[in-house]
């Protein structure tokens, strides 16, 4: 049986042990592509009396006691802390208690609330607040709650005896590797994924990373490890020094100087006007990258509006509307609540050429500046039609420059 100490646990400190599982596999997190995989790490702390930090999707269940048995018996842990009560985290939680028996369960109190709404979970369920510091045998941990990030139940948990934050989903990645720590991983993969679950999963919380940052600042606590429950841990104070101030730049969404193009196509035309808007961007000197949707994920593109200061949107006219591949990524890109952007829209129509207003309706109303009104063309761009796409361009590329010097909209 897979329990029986096939997977090993990774010791990480004097007493705090890796004990999560690798999803290889996972290509979809509510809506996200996870074409990376991705990881549920959870920590054991060995002292007098055992800790579990956090548990696995369920499906890993044996592959977390493995790990815990070749350190212990699974039996003898006597906590389990549950910083955030998304399956992905917890899923296993009801069966890691039924088989280790723990004296108690420890959450926020949403976190309770949440746990009891999801499972029937056979032992007590604490609640710990915001700053407590609670005792359990030898160990001391501190909590400290992080509403929203992701959920309204999520907490992060600091064990000062070894200066490690145990952060939970904040500066996680989904990211399925051997290598356990970010300094074995290259700063361009790091900054790629986690740049692209900030994207897809903390972007509308932007506001309060920036709180939380600001927290561990006032709280001056020394981390010597940066334990996320998804992808590499952070042991080196660069590396530590680096994700808080990567996760600084993109809650501050500053506009850059770089637009994304999303659109799809009926028969070709709309795909037309977006390669002319690109190659008027490039002719003012503006980067941009083009994703036709037949041809790429939504979470591609919010990875891009992460860092870019336009968002440039197109659609044929379907039935009086707006092409279903270009309603989903707008109903997604809306929920994530990206600011400070200049955008335009545009589109092909064959007789009532509805869509580009209903998009720039959608625009308006996530806050995007419209530097234009939407662009349509009838049936096939000719001539002169290209040459407004391309204008456009322009006029986009000499905005995002304005606003980009501006620092915004
Ligand atoms: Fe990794 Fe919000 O769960």
């Amino acid at each position: 049986m897979l329990s029986d100490r096939l997977y090993k646990a990774i010791r990480l400190t004097e007493n705090t042990y890796w004990v999560g599982a690798v999803d290889w596999k996972i290509r979809d997190f509510h809506g996200y592509s996870t074409n990376r995989g991705s990881t549920y790490n959870a920590y054991l702390i060995m002292q007098d009396e055992p800790i579990l930090i956090d548990t696995v999707k369920a499906p890993f269940l044996r592959e977390l006691l493995s790990r815990v048995k070749s350190v212990i018996e699974p039996e003898k842990i006597r906590y389990v802390v549950s910083n955030h009560s998304e399956m992905d985290h917890s899923g296993s939680l009801p069966e890691v208690v039924k088989i280790i028996r723990p004296d108690k369960v420890l959450a926020s109190k949403n976190g309770v609330a949440a746990l009891n709404k999801h499972f029937d979970i056979e032992c007590e369920v604490e609640t710990v607040t915001d700053g407590e510091t609670v005792k359990l045998g030898d160990t001391s941990l501190t909590f400290f709650e992080t509403k929203m990030l992701h959920w309204p139940d999520s907490m992060i948990t600091y064990f000062p005896e070894e200066k490690i934050l145990f952060s939970q989903d904040g500066f996680g990645m989904h990211l399925a590797s051997d290598k356990l720590f970010a300094d074995e991983l290259s700063r361009s993969l790091l900054e790629e994924e986690a740049g692209r679950y900030y994207a897809n999963i903390l972007l509308p919380f932007s506001s309060l990373i920036k709180k939380l940052v600001n927290k561990l600042g006032e709280l001056s606590l020394e981390i010597n490890l940066l334990a996320p429950d998804h992808g590499p841990l952070y042991r080196r104070t660069e590396d530590i020094q680096w994700i808080i101030g990567k996760y600084l730049e993109w809650a501050e969404q500053r506009p850059s100087i770089r637009a994304v193009i999303v659109f799809d196509t009926m028969w070709g035309s709309t795909d037309m006007m977006a390669r002319m808007i690109g190659e008027g961007l490039t002719e003012s000197g503006v980067a941009y990258r083009l994703f036709p949707l037949s041809a790429s994920h939504r979470s591609d593109v919010a990875s891009e509006v992460l860092r870019s200061g336009a968002l440039i949107v197109g659609s044929p006219t379907l039935n009086n509307g707006i092409f279903p591949s270009v309603s989903d990524v707008l109903t997604y890109l809306k929920g994530l609540k990206p600011k400070n952007l200049i955008g335009a829209t545009f589109g092909s129509y064959g007789w009532s050429g509805e869509a580009p207003d209903q998009i720039a309706d959608i625009l308006e109303k996530m806050g995007v500046e419209l530097v234009a009104e939407p662009l349509k063309v009838r049936y096939v761009p000719k001539g002169d039609d290209l040459m407004n796409c391309r204008e456009l361009g322009i006029k986009l590329g000499s905005r995002i420059k304005e606003v980009a010097k501006n620092g915004g909209v």
